[in-house]
């Protein structure tokens, strides 16, 4: 059981579920997990194929992400699996919200990961109104956390997903941490029907900072959760700051528009674009084609 003081869910972000059980046998609980295709590329057994000289066809591909979804969520039954819908820069709402059908009937406690861009947002639109839970990912703007609450507005609490990339904004020496509280800021003058997911996170420092923020749910490679003393997640103090002095802060921005349509808000970012690409190129690298 989560203690009672840890009000953050925790997730484990892993394509393994001899993972997931670990975490379960160390930490005693889990309150969910995410996937993506870099972390279904990290899979043991297929990182052992692919060793083997041995491509996927892109059903048996997909075949092998639905198994390994539906071992996880065997392991977790009451949490929630993300599962992500595969989208490059061609790929169109339509093509997102088709996957986005099939996913969620893969298991009764889905959430659908669909890119914080144009075509994802218009999917998630779509998809939320027809009862599909959903988690956007690849967020790094507080302009595009209000696109998502925009065009997601037809849910409820629980229903919709926001993850903010914390590690990826560090990584071009940007303090990710800020973009957590400043979403969190902001959805406080909201109905709270987006709950703030706390992604790429690193490190156990990242952690607790976003945990003393307050975030609704914190999703931890496992590499990261092992380092957690007597396999247990510490309290932080409530002036606890993850100190990366070299990192230029990000500023609230206190005059976005919720009056708006979300077609009409800035919700492209450079590193959306990137890390579109990339997980596109991860997948398509265990395809034979
Ligand atoms: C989880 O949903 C995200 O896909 C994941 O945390 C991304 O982490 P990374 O930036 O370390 O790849």
């Amino acid at each position: 059981m989560r203690p009672g003081w840890l009000k953050t869910r925790i997730f484990l972000d892993s394509g393994d579920p001899a993972e997931t059980k670990k975490v379960l046998e160390s930490l005693g609980y889990l309150d969910g997990q995410t996937t993506n295709p870099t972390l279904v590329a990290r899979n043991p057994e297929v990182k052992a194929r692919l060793d083997r000289g041995e491509k996927f066809k892109r059903q048996e591909l997909l075949d092998f992400y639905k198994k390994t979804i539906q071992e996880i969520s065997v392991l977790i039954p009451e949490g929630s699996v993300s599962i992500e819908t595969y989208a490059d820069a061609q790929t169109t709402s339509g093509e997102i919200l088709e996957q986005a059908q099939e996913m969620f009937a893969w298991i009764p406690n889905a959430h659908i990961k669909m890119p914080t861009n144009s075509a994802g947002l218009e999917a998630a639109q779509r998809a939320v109104r027809s009862g599909i839970r959903v988690n956007m990912t690849l967020c790094f703007s507080q302009e595009q956390a209000a696109a998502v609450y925009m065009a997601t507005q037809a849910g409820q609490r629980g229903d919709v997903f926001v993850s903010p990339f914390i590690g990826r904004l560090d990584d071009i020496g940007l303090m990710g941490v800020d973009l957590i509280e400043n979403i969190i800021k902001m959805f406080d003058r909201c109905n709270g029907h987006v709950m703030v997911l706390a992604a790429s996170l690193r490190n156990i420092y990242q952690l607790l900072h976003v945990i003393r923020l307050g975030a609704d749910i914190a999703t931890i490679p496992f590499k990261v959760l092992e380092q957690c003393t007597k396999g247990e997640i510490s309290q932080p103090g409530s002036d606890f700051h993850y100190q990366r002095p070299e990192l230029k802060r990000i500023k609230y921005e206190p005059y976005i528009n919720f009056a708006r349509n979300w077609q009409e808000m800035n919700f492209s970012h450079s590193l959306t674009d990137k890390g579109i690409e990339l997980f596109s190129n991860d997948w398509n690298t265990l395809l034979s084609f």
